[in-house]
């Protein structure tokens, strides 16, 4: 029985399910009060089918969602569910309160996209846009700031406006990355993709300063902007966006892997070059590499590597799945393999996120072309967050990895 099904398994391209933790049709709250949450739907500050959840992160006993101001009447930005929440539709709760995320809050929260957590510090890290409704009236309620938050007293502790140096007039910031070292919290680095100018903003904790890196590798491949998904059929110039950072090597510095949205292509630097303030180490061209190609259909948005095991997973959004990849192998199409896919939970997985406390992957899919080019039906269940056991992906992407280093003699 047990052959059987491994065969089964190898047969299709992948064989490894995502367990469904939640599903919704549509987005609900948990408001401070009855009088507020009437007064928010009949104002239209509330509107359910325009509340998208795109951002995930799991740290210790809470699973925190943003919900990004694509439209109007998002009700709140930033938001968290409890780990152990039994229900399939759980309601979302404001973070660290409602009023920080209402929209006319003077100094409020407006439109996170994903939020970063560094474990050892217990830090949440978020980039607020400032834009509300993007798509509709969009309106730059205020200027872009990164905004950390203490896990352990949820109080906002630094709210940074970005330079005007740090962008350009097409600047989109939705992914980040931060990098710290747990016994120096201080000496911490948020690195962000501007995926609509084309570069990388870095963020000194200790400096309390910024400066922005450009690179001809944080542009679009314009082959490979052309998507099909769900049915629609669209092209996007996204350049930088998927940020992964490895373990500390020898030196001290990581090795940050990073690939535009629309590129096949994966690449990596040193956080040496990165922190760099003086930007001398980055005008170096020969400073980036180029790690490998992943074949095609292989375009997503973010990526995780998991420092246990070095491989760096990724969201596929042509594929509908996660894919991974053994970072100490070489990277090519047979070593960028698809672990999973789904046509129904796991369309557009747009965030990851993993679980050190139970060594799980964690990813939020939200069907979002069919968000930006039409609307959600909400007779129907829209929106997905799946997880899996990294012990038994790990399995799967070093098996592959393996039967590629034993067939090489033959090749040789
Ligand atoms: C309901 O919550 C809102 C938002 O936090 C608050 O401003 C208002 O005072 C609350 N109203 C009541 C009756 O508690
Ligand atoms: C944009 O704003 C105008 C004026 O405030 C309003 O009439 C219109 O309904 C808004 N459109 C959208 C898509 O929200
Ligand atoms: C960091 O810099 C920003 C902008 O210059 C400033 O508003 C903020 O007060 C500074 N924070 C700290 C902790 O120095
Ligand atoms: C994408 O969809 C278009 C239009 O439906 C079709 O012509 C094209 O062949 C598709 N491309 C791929 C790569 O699937
Ligand atoms: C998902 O849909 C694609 C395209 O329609 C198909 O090629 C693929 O086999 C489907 N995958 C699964 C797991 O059903």
């Amino acid at each position: 029985m047990r052959v059987i099904l491994l065969i089964a398994c190898l047969a299709v391209a992948s064989c490894h399910e995502f367990k469904t933790i939640h599903s919704w049709n549509y987005v609900e709250f948990n408001f401070p009060n009855a009088t507020i949450q009437n007064t928010l739907t009949a104002n239209g500050e509330y509107v359910p089918e325009n509340n998208m959840p795109l951002g995930v992160q799991v740290w210790e006993d809470k699973i925190f969602i943003t919900v990004p101001r694509w439209k109007n009447g998002v009700a709140s930005n930033l938001n968290y569910i409890a780990k152990d929440d039994p229900s399939r539709t759980p309601k979302l709760n404001p973070y660290p309160n409602f009023d920080t995320n209402y929209i006319n809050t003077p100094d409020g929260i407006v439109s996170i996209f994903r939020v970063r957590i560094d474990d050892a510090c217990g830090r949440l890290w978020g980039v607020d846009t400032g834009v509300n409704d993007i798509l509709g009236n969009s309106t730059i309620v205020r200027p872009v700031r990164i905004i950390v938050i203490d896990l352990k007293t949820d109080k906002i502790i630094r709210i940074y406006p970005l330079k005007s140096t740090d962008q350009t007039s097409n600047s989109f910031f939705a992914e980040s990355v931060v990098d710290s070292e747990p016994d120096n919290c201080d000496n911490s680095h948020l690195y962000i993709s501007d995926l609509g100018g084309y570069g990388m903003v870095v963020y000194s904790w200790a400096k309390n300063d910024s400066w922005r890196i450009t690179h001809n590798f944080f542009y679009f491949d314009p082959l490979s902007g052309n998507y099909n998904v769900s049915g629609y059929n669209f092209q996007w110039t996204d350049g930088l966006f998927g940020l992964a950072l490895s373990l500390p090597r020898d030196d001290g510095y990581k090795t940050l892997y990073f690939h535009p949205m629309s590129s096949v292509t994966e690449f990596s630097v040193s956080t040496e070059v990165l922190q760099d303030s003086t930007l001398t180490k980055s005008s170096n061209y020969y400073a980036f590499h180029v790690e490998g190609d992943k074949g095609p259909f292989t375009q997503g948005p973010t990526s995780v590597i998991d420092i246990m095991t070095g491989i760096n997973y990724f969201a596929q959004v042509l594929r509908n799945g996660i894919a991974c990849w053994d970072t100490n192998h070489e990277l090519n199409p047979s070593t960028f393999v698809l672990v999973a896919e789904d046509n129904t939970t796991l369309v557009f997985p747009n965030d990851l996120s993993i679980d050190r406390s139970t060594n799980m992957l964690y990813v939020l899919s939200d069907n979002l072309p069919q968000f930006l080019f039409s609307q959600y039906d909400m007779k129907k269940r829209n929106f997905f967050l799946t997880a899996t056991s990294l012990e038994s992906l790990s399995k799967i992407c070093k098996r592959r990895n393996m039967n590629m280093q034993r067939r090489l003699p033959h090749i040789l």
